[in-house]
């Protein structure tokens, strides 16, 4: 809860395990828990109903042997497409997978990134001795880094409708499922997408294809009608009895944090963020002051490295703290305008990208059709260059000063840098006057990016 006097949030935090709780104060309040942890059990008649062993694929269950049992499988996400072939050697298995859309399984992402650099695709394990030679040589380990992140970035194009990269992808996919396949018309029928690829999650999926060319493995593309005490009950009226089902069915991407977080006039964050999640471009959101996010809501990326971006986010949550921390002000939150331009630019952005295209898809709010609330609109290369520097202007500052002189934060007349510090640091490229901790030489990024803000 922020205290608004104060500008300090109140948070409650409780041990899940003991059920203890206790309190602490923070000036701000970083949310970092990202989109996918909040499992979404499908919503289908009869489930608790089930005698057999139910579990989500986000809560697995170690302790069950799936050895000679009956296993059902709902969903056809990244988590089943990883989850069948690794479970479908194991003796005795007799496999149902209930998949109602059809799905692309893409080629393995970086591999004409390792291929370009005289790299077998396939060997990703990288020996001992490969990593040594890297990090003896860390010229080759940049050169061979920055391929791979380039190739990802430079995807982007087969993200936008209407472009030769989309149409490109979608025949290169379909001639290497159907290779895959090897001739099993009736699985192809099933699972290869009239949609664009990307359009939901692009998946590699090794092993998958193969996986459901197997004896012991059936693809019910029949939708479910109910599940029942012993298994499952198709709409054809067909039963399929089941000792265990995994429901691979994902996460409840536009849900809240399940802890309360009550912001400016009491809003609550699920008040705020009903029908959809709005945000200022993904890191802030209106009434909700010094709370950012890393992770947050239209932050995921279709093509790119989604890790530079939360890398990107982390650096803005510092940029954020530095300007606070030297400009002396107690809040900072993004304007309502600001907000409602991000949310009228999503909008708009996604109308001529696949992401729009007839799929069904975690991205979105609900069903097709509904806004896209999981994705960056724009490349990842685009991403950073926004998030590389803030706009201050955007915000509403309220200062820490109690006396009216808002520039109290010129201090004293000393510099860190003449006690201990470089007072010459201005002869330097990239070098700046801060505390310590945290110093901005310490950061790779900084490092490559002078500070800027
Ligand atoms: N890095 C990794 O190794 C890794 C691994 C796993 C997951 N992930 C991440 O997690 C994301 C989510 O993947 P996920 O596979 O867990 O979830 P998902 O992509 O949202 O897939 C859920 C699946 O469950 C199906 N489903 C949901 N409700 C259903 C119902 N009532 N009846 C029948 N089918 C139902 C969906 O069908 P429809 O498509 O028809 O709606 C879909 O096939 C991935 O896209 C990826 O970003 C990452």
């Amino acid at each position: 809860m922020n205290e608004e006097t104060s500008g300090v949030w109140n948070i409650r935090v409780l041990n899940v395990k003991t059920g203890e709780t206790f309190q602490d104060t923070a000036n701000i309040l970083v949310s970092a828990r990202g989109g996918l942890n909040q499992i979404s059990w499908p919503d289908i008649k009869g489930l608790k109903d089930f005698n057999g062993k139910l579990m989500h694929s986000g809560a697995w269950d170690e302790s069950i042997d799936l050895r000679n049992k009956r296993v059902g499988i709902i969903g056809n996400g990244s988590s089943a497409i990883q989850i069948v072939p690794a479970i479908q050697p194991l003796e005795g298995l007799k496999l149902s997978c209930f998949a109602r859309s059809p799905t692309w399984i893409s080629s393995s992402f970086g591999d004409a990134a390792m291929e370009k650099m005289g790299m077998d695709p396939r060997d990703t394990k990288f020996s001992r001795r490969h990593r040594e030679y890297m990090a003896r040589n860390p010229d080759k380990y940049s050169h061979f880094r920055k391929t791979l992140e380039a190739e990802a970035a430079k995807l982007f194009p087969i993200t936008l409708e209407g472009t030769i990269e989309r149409d490109g992808a979608m025949a290169l996919f379909e001639a290497g499922m159907r290779q895959r396949l090897d001739g099993r018309e009736d699985l192809a029928t099933a699972i290869v997408p009239k949609f664009a690829p990307g359009c939901r999650r692009l998946t590699p999926g090794p092993g998958y294809l193969e996986a459901l060319k197997e004896e012991n493995v059936a693809l019910i593309t029949t939708p479910i009608q109910e599940v029942t005490t012993e298994g499952i009950k198709l709409a054809s009226g067909e039963c399929v009895e089941l000792d265990v089902l995994i429901c691979a069915t994902g996460y409840d991407v536009k849900a809240p944090p399940t802890f309360k977080v009550t912001g400016r006039n009491g809003t609550t964050l699920a008040e705020k963020w009903k029908p959809y999640p709005q945000s200022y471009i993904s890191i802030a959101i209106d009434e909700f002051p010094n709370f950012l996010l890393v992770g947050g809501p239209n932050s995921g990326l279709g093509s790119g490295s989604l890790i530079s971006v939360f890398e990107a986010q982390g650096d803005y949550v510092v940029k954020v703290i530095r300007k606070m921390q030297r400009d002396d002000y107690a809040t900072i939150e993004p304007k309502a305008e600001r907000v409602a331009d991000f949310s009228q630019y999503i909008d708009e952005y996604f109308k001529r990208t696949v992401y729009t295209d007839d799929c069904s898809s975690w991205y979105r709010a609900g069903k097709t059709g509904s806004r896209i609330v999981a994705l960056w609109p724009g490349s990842s290369a685009q991403c950073l260059e926004v998030l590389r520097s803030p706009r201050w202007e955007d915000f509403v500052f309220e200062t820490a000063d109690e006396t009216g002189n808002l520039l109290r934060w010129l201090g004293n007349g000393w510099s860190l840098t003449l006690t201990g510090g470089d007072p010459s640091w201005f002869l330097e490229a990239d070098v700046v006057d801060v505390p310590e901790e945290g110093k901005p030489e310490e950061s790779e990024f900084y490092k490559r990016r002078p500070f800027s803000y």
